[in-house]
């Protein structure tokens, strides 16, 4: 279980292989989720160095991003609303999510023609709303084909994302992923250097190691995380 809002700690390999942009000791990144019913103003935001603001989902039509009416308000507003208490906080927005549609996830990634869409949308969304950076949150990949789509995504986004910095006056936008605790999975294993190459730092899922639904006995759900 995942309470209201999720601290996670990370330390970012500082001058490993990492993208160096904004690169700095420490990470304390915490996810909002529009579907805890925590209003944004009341996250107390000097505690954190980056808040991610979660779901967008993708339409399986355009492969553009997705945002329900009814949390665009607390979209648009999440950015000036956080920095009110922390001023230097940078926000991101997450994309996908456990809800997200893995078909629409997989179909997009596994062409260029709506990788193209979905990646220049979401810069465009993340400039919209105010965002200094993206979270690609697919944690339903499951096969070898999908990590290798996704490695392929996370090349031409930070192209494209450099290529939009060059263009414009605006601070490059931040990279980021959440994945599963291990790097192999049942099939295939994450694109690991092109995580290094494409990313700023990785966001690693630590909960729900134990669920009544698949375990008989009782143990910390989560590690590296409180919440
Ligand atoms: C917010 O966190 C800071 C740093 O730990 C703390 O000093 C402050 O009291 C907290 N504010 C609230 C309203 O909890
Ligand atoms: C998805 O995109 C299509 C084409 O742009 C649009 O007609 C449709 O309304 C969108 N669906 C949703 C749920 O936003
Ligand atoms: C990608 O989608 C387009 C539009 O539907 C289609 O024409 C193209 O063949 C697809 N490419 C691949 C590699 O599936
Ligand atoms: C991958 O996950 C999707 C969605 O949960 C599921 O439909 C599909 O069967 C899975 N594929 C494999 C190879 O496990
Ligand atoms: C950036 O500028 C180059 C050339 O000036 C242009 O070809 C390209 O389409 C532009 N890209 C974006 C994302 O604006
Ligand atoms: C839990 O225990 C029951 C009864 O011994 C057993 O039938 C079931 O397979 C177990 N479930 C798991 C997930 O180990």
């Amino acid at each position: 279980m995942v309470s209201r809002i999720t601290i996670i700690l990370f330390q970012v390999f500082l001058s490993l292989n990492l993208h160096p942009a904004k690169a700095q000791a420490w990470i304390k990144a915490g996810y909002w989720n529009s579907g805890s019913g925590l209003p944004v103003s009341d996250i107390n935001s000097t505690l954190y160095t980056h808040l991610i603001c979660a779901f967008a989902d993708l339409n399986s039509s355009s492969y553009h991003l997705s945002i329900p009416s009814s949390n665009d308000r607390f979209f648009s507003a999440f950015t000036n609303t956080v920095k009110q208490k922390n001023p230097s906080i940078t926000t991101l927005l997450s994309i996908g999510g456990g809800l997200a549609k893995y078909s629409t996830l997989s179909a997009m990634a596994g062409n260029s023609t709506y990788r193209k869409s979905f990646i220049d949308d979401s810069i465009k969304t993340a400039r919209h709303y105010g965002f200094q950076g993206l979270d690609f949150s697919w944690v339903s990949a499951n096969t070898s084909d999908n990590m290798d789509n996704m490695g392929t995504l996370f090349e031409e986004w930070r192209a494209a994302i450099a290529m939009e910095t060059r263009n414009s006056s605006l601070s490059e936008l931040i990279l980021t992923a959440t994945v599963q605790y291990s790097p192999r999975l049942d099939s295939g294993s994450f694109p690991i250097d092109s995580i290094r190459r494409n990313l700023n730092w990785i966001h690693v899922l630590a909960f729900d190691y134990y669920m009544p639904t698949w375990a008989n006995f009782t143990a910390a759900s989560a590690a590296l995380i409180t919440g």
